[in-house]
């Protein structure tokens, strides 16, 4: 039963889009196991770019069977509309199945996470703003809505009555908002249900099937390790849990199917909203690899706190996620720099050093880079498709990056566009090796 989890294993926009994308052409099928349409990922194709929110990033090759599983939070207005909008596109929809067990992002859940960022006023996270944190809060308070409740009129009515109640108070501001009537919000949300209707299923039974017969499955995780609301730097994370772990639960397999996970990261780090961020560059250096990289949340368009690669944060998000491989994107970006700093370890107060990721939220927040410094290459890389391509100091830094992680690369982004990547052996005759020995009866 091979199924191979990607996961961001720092703070979100590694490139998982792009590298699910890339290994969905050896795949039977692709999951979405976590978050919502505060993801946002890119896939360029012939010169074309996808931006992606709800939908698994294999959506794009027809007919390959993709799965919004129960782990996701789903605003059934942003799917409906991101199916019209690939369908325009003439992309082939018909093999989207959506997971009767999702919840549904409602209305107040965005009007509460607006309110809730504007009550923090200085301390707030810098959320997506797309009622994500309300929506998981309700899951667990177990007053969430669900997929399958869009399909029955008198049970969705009685669900929001229920749900809205509690939050009578929080939401007095926005009584007289049309989108929290009660009628106007069943309406609507059943018109979802219609629209969606042909795509819901029993997505983990589809799952097993699959897994049974020995396809490969590939779990796509949306945010990153450190934006883990357990793992992460809490609480300036996200609501769910985007670590591998969590790709069994939300897509309703077993551990046993797992049999390899990728991490995906930069060759440097961003991170788009509050919190800490130990490596982060606030000079013109900075500056310049933000505009070099279009480091521009894909959701929201806020640029993206930019800083050296933190192998600190790296080498904890692979032992979260036990990363048999890693993804390196965006080394295209770091060219023509002398050199390129690494963080290898933290400082603390009173010049306590730290190796390894520090649990303490006060520590992290005041923890500054211990800096490595490796001379950097001149050349432009994007034609570079094979390790001996590259510039020394460039394969040099891939080396210093394994090393310290201990997880070898098996992939390096050298560009946007889905050819721009160096395959670097091995891992790919393991990924194809993990789908043959599965499959052998
Ligand atoms: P995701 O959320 O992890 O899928 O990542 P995003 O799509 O939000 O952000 C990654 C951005 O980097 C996108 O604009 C990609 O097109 C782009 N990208 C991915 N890999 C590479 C690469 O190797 N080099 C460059 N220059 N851009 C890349
Ligand atoms: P992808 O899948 C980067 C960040 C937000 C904020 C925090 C909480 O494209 O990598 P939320 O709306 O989830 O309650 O916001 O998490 N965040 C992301 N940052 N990439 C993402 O997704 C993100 N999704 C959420 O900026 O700091
Ligand atoms: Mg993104």
């Amino acid at each position: 039963m091979p199924g191979i989890v990607i996961v961001g294993a720092q703070w979100g926009d590694e490139g998982k889009g792009k590298v699910t994308d890339l290994l969905a052409e050896q795949a039977d099928a692709v999951v979405r196991f976590q978050g919502g349409n505060n993801a946002g990922h890119t896939i360029v194709r012939d010169g074309v770019q996808w931006k992606l929110h709800l939908m698994p990033s294999g959506i794009l090759h027809p007919g390959k069977l993709c799965v919004i599983g129960n782990g996701v939070v789903i605003d059934p207005r942003v799917l409906a509309d991101e199916l019209e909008a690939l369908k325009a596109r003439r992309v082939d929809v018909s093999a989207l199945r959506i997971s009767a067990n999702a919840h549904l992002i409602m209305p107040y859940h965005l009007l509460l996470d607006s309110a809730g960022e504007a009550k923090l006023g200085k301390l707030q996270i810098g959320t997506t703003q797309r009622g994500i944190g309300p929506c998981y809060a309700d899951k667990a308070a177990r007053l969430g809505i669900r997929v399958q409740d869009l399909l029955d009129e008198k049970i969705l009515k009685k669900k929001i009555v229920a749900a809205m109640e509690p939050k009578r108070l929080s939401l007095r501001p926005y009584e007289r908002n049309p989108a929290l009537d009660l009628r106007t919000m069943t309406e609507e949300y059943l018109t979802y249900g219609h629209r969606l209707e042909r795509h819901i299923a029993d997505t983990a039974r589809l799952l097993w099937e699959l897994l049974d017969a020995g396809s490969l499955v590939l779990f796509e995780g949306a945010q990153g390790a450190m934006l883990d609301i357990d793992h992460g730097t809490y609480p300036f994370v996200t609501s769910s849990n985007p670590v591998a772990g969590a790709a069994c639960v939300g897509a309703g397999v077993g551990p046993k199917a797992i049999a390899e996970v990728w991490g995906v990261a930069k060759a440097y780090t961003t991170r788009v909203g509050a919190g800490p961020f130990p490596s982060e560059l606030h000079d013109a250096l900075g500056e310049a690899l933000r505009h070099r990289g279009g480091e521009f949340g894909t959701t929201t368009g806020r640029p993206r706190r930019v800083g050296w690669l933190d192998l600190v944060a790296l080498r904890y998000a692979a032992r979260l996620n036990t990363l048999s491989a890693l993804a390196i994107t965006k080394l295209d970006v770091l060219c023509g720099l002398d050199s390129i700093a690494l963080c290898t370890g933290y400082r603390g107060a009173e010049e306590a050093e730290f190796s390894e990721f520090p649990y303490h939220q006060t520590v992290l927040h005041h923890a500054s880079p211990e800096l490595t410094e490796l001379p950097g290459w001149q050349e432009d890389i994007g034609e570079c498709r094979s390790l001996a391509d590259l510039p020394p100091a460039a394969r040099d830094y891939l080396d210093f990056i394994a090393n310290a992680v201990g997880v070898p690369v098996a992939l390096v982004g050298v560009g946007p566009a889905r050819d721009q990547v160096i395959w670097t052996g091995e891992p790919r005759d393991s990924l194809l090796l993990a789908g043959a020995q599965h499959a052998a009866p």
